[in-house]
């Protein structure tokens, strides 16, 4: 497995947002985005695992701020716009990642409280990070939103309904934002990652049961199941930074060639 070295300031002077930005993927992107030179301001619902963060990102010499934030409590999201509009002003770039895997069921054996907790967080979370942080990424002059959908977001899967119907609405937020925000030179881009190693994928296995993960294998043409979080940051870095300055509306397969 490998992973880039970071470009050394793409992101110098950039103010970041990452949400689910203290454990996984997220706390990768933060770690990437902040080694590329930017600010990174990194939410999450878990404040004990954010603080901890915080200190060891900084230890590393990162300028990272960590912020309390349920992704689907609109006036959590109002109080943290206010807070950056007040410190920072404005906002380059909001990587939308917190997400949950609530429940693999069918229909007819899972709950309606399942449906709404994976709809709140995954998909609701996108409109509430509109509604608030717009006002802010517009005055940017280098402004890009990453939104973290899945393989999930593209294909059904069996058992998966809550999860695929939130993660294919992140698909065509994501397109309808880049129609709704480009003129205002905001670019605005999901990310599909396939299988990768965080205790999502941990719990998800432990749910499927003994060779799932086995069975998973041998879908994907390259051959390993768990790409790192190491390995879908680098994506990260380069949709946000100026190097993707015209990319806009596109979705970004990080899945080992599972959908090739
Ligand atoms: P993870 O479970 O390891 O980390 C998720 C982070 O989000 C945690 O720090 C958690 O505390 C935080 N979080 C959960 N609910 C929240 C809420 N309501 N408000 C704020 N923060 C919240 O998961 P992972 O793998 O890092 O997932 C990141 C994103 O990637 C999610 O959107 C997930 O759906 C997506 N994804 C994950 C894949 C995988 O194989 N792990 C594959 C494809 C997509």
């Amino acid at each position: 497995m490998s992973s880039t070295a970071p470009v050394a300031n793409r992101l110098e002077g950039r103010i970041a947002l990452v949400t689910g930005g203290a454990g996984g993927q997220g706390l990768e992107h933060t770690r990437r985005l902040a080694q590329e030179g930017a600010m990174v301001h990194f939410a999450d619902i878990n404040a004990e695992v954010g603080a901890e963060a915080e200190r060891t990102l900084k230890a590393e010499g990162l300028q990272v701020v960590f912020h309390q934030l349920d992704v689907s409590r609109i006036e959590q999201w109002q109080t943290l716009a206010a807070e950056l509009e007040a410190t920072v002003g404005h906002l380059d770039i909001l990587v939308n990642n917190a997400g949950i895997l609530a429940d693999i069921h069918p229909a007819e054996l899972s709950t309606e409280a399942a449906w709404e907790k994976t709809t709140n967080v995954n998909q609701k979370s996108i409109f509430l990070s509109f509604h608030t942080m717009i006002p802010l990424l517009k005055k940017s002059k280098h402004a890009s939103v990453i939104n973290t959908s899945s393989i999930f977001g593209l294909v059904g899967a069996d058992g998966y309904l809550s999860y695929v119907a939130s993660k294919g609405a992140v698909t065509l937020m994501t397109k309808s934002a880049a129609f709704s925000y480009g003129r205002f030179g905001i670019r605005v881009n999901s990310i599909h990652p396939g299988y990768i190693d965080t205790q999502m994928l941990r719990d998800e296995f432990a749910q499927l049961g003994e060779g799932a993960e086995e069975a998973t294998l041998t879908t994907i043409p390259m051959g390993r199941l768990n790409a790192t979080a190491e390995e879908i940051s680098p994506a990260v870095a380069f949709l946000a930074s100026d190097d993707a300055s015209y990319i806009s509306g596109a979705e970004l397969l990080i899945d080992g060639g599972l959908l090739a």
